[in-house]
């Protein structure tokens, strides 16, 4: 049960790196569990990171009946001289079955010789809402987009954070992500620049001029506990 004034939230993606981050992230405005082991996710075959995330989203909310929010992110690398390459195709870049230390040696292989090594991590986020949030909020969907500009080291260094982490250098900084922390992640990440800006969303539309909304569980959800 999520404690009074945090809605209980699911999070529709298998990635356990995913995971942690919005729990992180999203902990003291939702409660947020990931959906039951048993729920299938649809194939990833949008042409956007928007499109995907609606998928992910519209799946994890049908097999919860509609009746408690549901949260996808689809998020990816995109590198310029590549073209946008991995993009919508970060997470299986080296293969179907391809783990993120296949997909960071294909990346770095195709990158050999380049000296362009710019790109930028994209998340999309999709919130679905069941009907007596949808009805305070006054919409069903809320979508959000956060990006992080840096470059593609020449080798992978650092042992945090997952994907390709270990050989994206943000913009302004020596390390790459994998030898930050995770709070430091967070505070610059494009998933933390995602959630950022659906929360405050989700705040603009939770405090209409004329006065606040409530939820069932008391107040719609301010900073609060952990998760
Ligand atoms: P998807 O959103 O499930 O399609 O997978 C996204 C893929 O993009 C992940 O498997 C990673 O390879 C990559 N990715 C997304 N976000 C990050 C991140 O924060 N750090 C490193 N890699 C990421």
């Amino acid at each position: 049960m999520a404690p009074p004034g945090r809605p209980r939230l699911y999070l529709a993606t298998r990635n356990a790196g995913k995971v942690r981050e919005f729990g992180r992230l999203l902990g003291a405005w939702f409660a947020v569990e990931p959906l039951a082991p048993d729920v299938t996710l649809p194939p990833e075959n949008g042409s956007t990171f928007a499109e995907n995330a609606l998928l992910k989203a519209g799946a994890g909310f049908a097999e919860v009946g509609g009746q408690v929010a549901v949260l996808a992110d689809d998020s990816g690398l995109e590198v310029d001289a590549l073209g946008g390459e991995p993009g919508v195709r970060s997470a299986r870049y080296a293969g179907e079955d391809a783990g993120d230390r296949e997909n960071v040696l294909r990346l770095l292989e195709e990158l050999s010789g380049r000296s362009d090594r710019r790109g930028r991590f994209v998340c999309a986020l999709a919130l679905l809402l069941p009907p007596e949030l949808a009805r305070l909020a006054g919409t069903g969907l809320l979508e959000a987009r956060g990006t992080l500009e840096g470059t593609i080291t020449l080798e992978p260094r650092g042992e945090t954070g997952f994907g390709y982490d270990p050989v994206f250098r943000p913009a302004g900084w020596e390390r790459t992500l994998a030898e930050g922390g995770p709070d430091e992640k967070d505070a610059i990440s494009h998933r933390g620049d995602a959630v950022r800006a659906l929360v405050a969303l989700w705040q603009s539309i939770g405090s209409p001029p004329g006065g606040a909304l409530s939820s069932p569980g008391g107040d719609l959800p301010s900073p609060g506990g952990d998760s």
